[in-house]
């Protein structure tokens, strides 16, 4: 087993400490139809450092997806406030951020390749730089040969693939990914991870991630928000202090087992209370 002295995944800390994004007390009550209204999330405060990436884990139904489509500015806060650099969200999405739902959201009527280039011609930007980015984000995601087929030639962790490219063709200052990896199998998933890893790297952009895997969240994540049962509020939030330069060698450093346990130790009783098996 590596020491900690010499695993260069802990040789250089990656966080440079800026708030990118700020959620303040932000809260979300959903009005049914017919029914009580759903509290869904909060209060919830935190911020999202520059550069940072950070993960949410927390058990199903607890408004992982209410507080992502928050930050994005895809719904507003009930109560509270939502700042992506300085600057209030507030029912869009703001330029500089890109979203990749839980559900895959490529069209099925446009090929792999004008799927990538959507948000990006959306954006105005020059064809020449369209394709100079297309050709490149298809490349890093595995999907070079694809161009030309469309989404129902694919398999589905393929397509979650081309909605990746997709963010990534943005350029964006803020990536937001609603667990893109939960329709791939095991291995997939841990290249996905890795690649995901240099992505950021490459990109130096802010990634928030809701996974439900503690093994992920834990291999990827500057920092991991353990979020409560519904109404989600943040129980903790644990630094791990992988440097920037990581990959799947952090799995071996004594201190991943250890901070496995300690997210499902605080992660078992909320999942329990949202199944109603614990009060
Ligand atoms: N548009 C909506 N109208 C009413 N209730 C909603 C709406 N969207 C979400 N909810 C409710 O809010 C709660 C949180 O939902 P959300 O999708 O954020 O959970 P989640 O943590 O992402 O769950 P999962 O891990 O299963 O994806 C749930 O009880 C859900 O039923
Ligand atoms: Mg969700």
């Amino acid at each position: 087993m590596l020491s900690l002295d010499t695993n260069p995944a802990v040789a250089e800390p990656a966080l440079c400490g800026t708030t990118h994004v700020a959620v303040t007390g932000a809260t979300k009550t959903f009005a049914v139809l017919d029914g009580a209204p759903v509290h869904a999330l909060g209060p919830v405060t935190f911020d999202l450092r520059q550069g940072e990436f950070f993960s949410v884990v927390g058990p199903s139904g607890c408004g992982k997806s209410t507080l992502l489509d928050l930050v994005a500015g895809l719904s507003s806060p009930t109560e509270g406030h939502i700042h992506f650099e300085g600057a209030e969200v507030r029912g869009q999405v703001p330029e500089g951020v890109a979203v990749v739902f839980q559900e895959d959201a490529s069209f099925p009527w446009l090929t792999v390749f004008d799927n990538a280039a959507f948000g990006a011609r959306r954006n105005g930007l020059r064809e020449s730089e369209v394709k100079e980015r297309v050709d490149h984000a298809l490349a890093f995601m595995g999907l070079a040969g694809f161009a030309k087929s469309y989404p129902a030639q694919l398999s589905g962790g393929m397509r979650q693939r081309v909605c990746i490219a997709r963010a990534m063709v943005l350029r964006p200052r803020l990536m937001l990914l609603d667990e893109p990896f939960g329709a791939l199998d095991q291995q997939t998933r841990l290249l996905m991870g890795e690649e995901m890893l240099k992505l950021w790297r490459e990109t130096g952009s802010t990634v928030m991630l809701i996974t439900h895997s503690i093994d992920e969240a834990v291999l990827l994540s500057d920092r991991i928000g353990t979020m409560s049962a519904r109404p989600g509020t943040f129980i903790d939030i644990v630094e791990t202090g992988w440097g920037r330069e990581r990959g799947s060698e952090t799995a071996m450093d004594p201190r991943y087992g250890a901070l496995q346990s300690q997210i499902w130790g605080m992660l078992r009783n909320e999942s329990l209370k949202a199944l109603g098996l614990r009060v």
